[in-house]
């Protein structure tokens, strides 16, 4: 008996897909390149399922049902190269590779052109949802060859999570579509972490809250929002340390670590010219959170003082739930105003309604807002900047005024708020009628007659700024 699908890669992601096929009625081969971790899985998780472990790459291929179907959960850059250099030869016409790591989109589309001029079919699959999200329904963002998605998307909307609009799973579009969607759910996730962050430091180091109190009031927060992010800081601020029964997060060290596929959105945006500020924010927070000796060695030369409290009559709680309302949407709405511009630029036509639904379950950054994003692209479909589309539109104005305030506060305070303040700003510029950008093209003319545009009168000018006598 052949198996309808091939995962190569033992990890926890490439276990937990199996397991979750598996559950679903599906014959799995699974092939890992150290033995050892097959072995394992096959004599424990995946004992008396229907998963075949395999040991070398050909008797694995053999195993495959034809069309044959490999899915790639291994470290995204050149050992998918590497694998796929291995499994060409072993492959015949019309077999499918999917690649279900977080791979780079720009190497995704050379390899659905790789794989194409071989006769092979290939699906660039972004996956999120963690360990959990693998084995009990992910969210799953497939882009490439459509024929491909003909022969393999029962299965993958069948192990995907399930919501009353359908599996979160749906083929994205052409070459890198998917990936390039994975990739901004990403940037979006670390915008909105690093606003949960800013949230978090307001209360603790601003109004003194315990880690318990903090979690309770995410928690408050969070049942409008159902954000899984908020959900999982709620768990984070209860945690115990085991040794000492001391709050763990406070025994954490503040050195955020990353493996790219934020830097990859923020240098994507800059490549379209699509401002992204609060998910640049987040990366720009985590480089330098990783720069500990720097900044420990930097802390006493400035601010002399420590960071003072929020003090004053005030609703300092409610103000930082708007702010982190504001900084979260903010999040959104710039991933989904890229997607924008990249599905035009690189024609992947998206449909980001279907991208929206796809990301209400399974994903990292499922949330209550994703219905709301979706009620904003139906309502305005031709502006990309959500912000200023309904529903988001009223709440955000709402929100303004006590972001401004708590961020003022904040600052007096001696907090660093980046995504926040970029939030806030990005927010500011975008309504601003008038910016001065009027200095920077005098300058320019100045500098390099580069000339400018008049607000009284059509066409370009250049001013002779040096008196030349
Ligand atoms: C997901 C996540 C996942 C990502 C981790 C770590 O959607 O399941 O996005 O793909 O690898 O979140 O990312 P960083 O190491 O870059 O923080």
């Amino acid at each position: 008996m052949k198996t309808d699908i091939g995962i190569i890669g033992m990890g926890v992601m490439g276990q937990n897909l199996a397991l979750n096929m598996a559950s679903k009625g599906y014959g799995v081969s699974v092939y890992n390149r150290r033995e050892n971790r097959t072995r394992e899985f096959a004599e424990n998780k995946a004992k008396k399922k229907d998963i075949i472990p395999t040991y070398d790459l050909a008797e694995f291929v053999k195993s495959l049902d034809k069309p044959k179907k490999i899915l790639l959960m291994i470290k995204a850059g050149s050992p998918v190269d590497e694998v796929i250099a291995k499994l060409t030869p072993l492959l015949d016409e019309g077999d499918v590779i999917l690649d279900g790591g977080n791979s780079n989109f720009r190497d995704t589309d050379r390899r659905v052109e790789e794989a194409n001029s071989r006769g092979l079919l290939y699906l660039g699959t972004g996956i999120s949802g963690g360990e959990y999200g693998a084995r009990h329904g992910p969210s799953i963002m497939p882009g490439g060859n459509e024929e491909a998605y003909d022969l393999v998307g029962n299965l993958l909307e069948d192990i995907a999570a399930q919501i009353p609009e359908g599996p979160c799973c749906a083929y994205l579009g052409p070459r890198s579509a998917g990936h390039y969607v994975k990739m901004v759910h990403n940037g979006i996730e670390y915008g909105v972490m690093e606003s949960i962050a800013e949230a978090y430091w307001l209360m603790n180091k601003g109004l003194n809250m315990e880690p318990e109190d903090m979690s309770s009031t995410f928690e408050k927060w969070n049942e409008d929002l159902d954000s899984y992010l908020m959900e999982i800081t709620v768990s984070v601020l209860k945690e115990e340390d085991e040794k000492t029964g001391k709050p763990l997060i406070n025994l954490i060290l503040d050195t955020a670590e990353q493996k790219g596929t934020g830097k990859w959105t923020v240098q994507n945006a800059l490549e379209l010219g699509v401002p992204v500020p609060t998910i640049s924010a987040a990366v720009d927070g985590r480089f330098i959170s990783s720069r500990k000796r720097e900044r420990k060695n930097n802390s006493d030369k400035i601010f002399l003082e420590k960071p003072a409290r929020l003090t004053g009559k005030s609703n300092w709680t409610e103000k930082i739930h708007d702010a982190l309302y504001l900084s979260t949407v903010s999040a959104y709405t710039q991933g989904i105003y890229l997607l924008n511009v990249a599905s035009s630029e690189y024609e992947y036509d998206l449909n980001l309604d279907e991208v929206a639904r796809i990301w209400k379950d399974g994903c990292i950054i499922r949330s209550n807002l994703l219905d709301e994003a979706q009620k904003g692209l139906r309502n305005d479909p031709e502006n990309p900047n959500l912000l200023f589309v309904e529903p988001f539109l009223s709440n955000v104005k709402d929100k303004s005024v006590s972001t401004r305030e708590i961020l003022s506060r904040g600052r007096k305070a001696g907090l660093a708020l980046p995504a926040i303040s970029s939030s806030l700003d990005y927010l500011v510029e975008f309504s601003s009628a008038y910016l001065p950008a009027n200095m920077i093209q005098a300058q320019r003319d100045f500098f390099g007659a580069h000339t400018y545009q008049r607000r009284d009168r059509e066409g370009y000018f250049h001013n002779e700024w040096l008196d030349d006598n």
